[in-house]
């Protein structure tokens, strides 16, 4: 199966001992069921969440001028609903149509504050047709926590979200 098998590592944090292949098995089996699109949208980001070092997890649809906050999971809501397209992490990935990885948010001026314990942050935008429509924006509490795995393994996620957005 496509991404699944591939990613190897198998990770132990408080919420217990995870690997990214579980967790892309079991969002393969929900992204390709058929479901309502919030139903899949929830399920992906609880499901990414439950990687350690995953604090926040968000997807935020393209809605004109601004991203609006389709599905989230983390320990608590976010201010930001809706975000100008412009602005943020969230807009530069945007703009470079491309994922964007902060390693120390306190040190990237375009970083919008969500959360007091934020350390670093990943933005995977979702294409269609080469145009996004939406993205996965995930917060970790821990500094550096963004490596080439969660980057192939977010990208892949978002690849296979993107024809049923
Ligand atoms: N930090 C993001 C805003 C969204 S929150 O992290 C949920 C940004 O800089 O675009």
């Amino acid at each position: 199966m496509k991404g699944v098998g591939k990613f190897g590592e198998v990770m132990a944090g408080e919420k217990g001992k995870v690997s990214y292949d579980e967790v892309a098995a079991r969002l393969l089996k929900i992204i390709h069921s058929g479901s309502q699109r919030k139903a899949i949208t929830d399920f992906v980001c609880r499901e990414l969440r439950k990687i350690p070092h995953y604090t926040w997890v968000g997807i935020y649809q393209v809605e004109g001028p601004e991203f609006v906050l389709a599905s989230w999971s983390g320990p608590s809501a976010t201010l930001h609903t809706r975000i100008p397209i412009g602005s943020g992490i969230c807009g530069a990935a945007i703009a470079e149509k491309a994922t964007v990885i902060v390693p120390d948010v306190s040190e990237d001026p375009r970083y919008l504050q969500c959360f007091i314990n934020t350390r670093a942050e990943i933005v995977v935008p979702i294409l269609r047709d080469g145009s996004p429509i939406a993205e996965i924006d995930i917060d970790s509490d821990q500094v550096n926590a963004f490596g080439p795995i969660d980057k192939e393994f977010v990208e892949w996620v978002a690849e296979d979200l993107g024809p049923i957005l």
